[in-house]
């Protein structure tokens, strides 16, 4: 198995790059107010798979139709308006890092009418000072991938990937589901992660399995965990 702790880090990784990728966004939906900016894994359905997750298993664990929901690297918060539109009527909460993130996701709101059920707020999910509660529904879409790419160390020397499972364990309540969707990481590397004696292995969304020059493989992953 890849040793997750040694992706190469990248410029999607700091946080300077998401600034300039949502102040960009911004100003194309103000151009263009249906342009409501990037999708991340559209190609793959990844958004419509997880609510679509979430809805089939209404009343499984902490899943109800007012469930909380706390989405970590929101981005332009679309799965949260994709939640809402699938008739999740819970508190929505969504936090970035990048303040423009969190500017974009709430112009979107608001010009689609939902700035009163949803919460935006900045907010960098590895510090230790912030604590928001603890949630029915935590999502990941993407958020881990960047993270991961940042070669940012926590402490000075222990890798984002060693803490990460705190942070899920921190925001989510008893019964509470975590569910994330990576394009970096296999489901086994993700379990690696994530699993620990209070988070387990729930179920994983099946995608379409690609073959290329003999080799099998996914382009994306989604799994779930459950907050015992
Ligand atoms: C690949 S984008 C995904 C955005 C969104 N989840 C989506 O699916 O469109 C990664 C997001 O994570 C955010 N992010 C990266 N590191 C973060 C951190 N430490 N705390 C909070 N947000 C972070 C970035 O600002 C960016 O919006």
């Amino acid at each position: 198995m890849e040793d997750t702790t040694k992706l190469n880090t990248s410029k999607l990784g700091t946080k300077q790059y998401w600034d300039d990728f949502y102040a960009l966004e911004r100003q194309n939906f103000r151009e263009n107010p249906e342009d409501t900016g990037e999708c991340w894994f559209d190609d793959s359905n990844g958004e419509m798979k997880m609510v679509e997750f979430l809805s089939d298993n209404i009343g499984q664990h902490s899943i109800k139709q007012d469930s909380s929901v706390l989405d970590m690297g929101t981005g332009n918060g679309h799965l949260l308006f994709e939640l809402i539109e699938n008739d999740f009527t819970g508190k929505m909460y969504g936090v970035d890092y990048s303040q423009e993130s969190v500017t974009f996701a709430q112009e979107i709101a608001k010009e689609k009418g939902l700035d009163d059920g949803i919460v935006f707020s900045q907010a960098d999910i590895f510090d230790t000072a912030w604590n928001p509660g603890e949630f029915d529904i935590v999502l990941d879409k993407g958020t881990l991938d960047a993270v991961a790419l940042s070669g940012f160390k926590v402490d000075g020397d222990r890798p984002i990937t060693e803490v990460y499972n705190k942070v899920i364990e921190k925001l989510l309540k008893k019964g509470g589901v975590f569910l994330i969707t990576s394009c970096n990481f296999t489901q086994d590397e993700l379990i690696k992660i994530i699993e620990n004696d209070k988070l387990k292995f729930w179920h994983s969304i099946h995608y379409p399995v690609l073959e290329f020059g003999g080799v099998k493989g996914s382009t994306i992953c989604s799994v779930a965990f459950i907050k015992e």
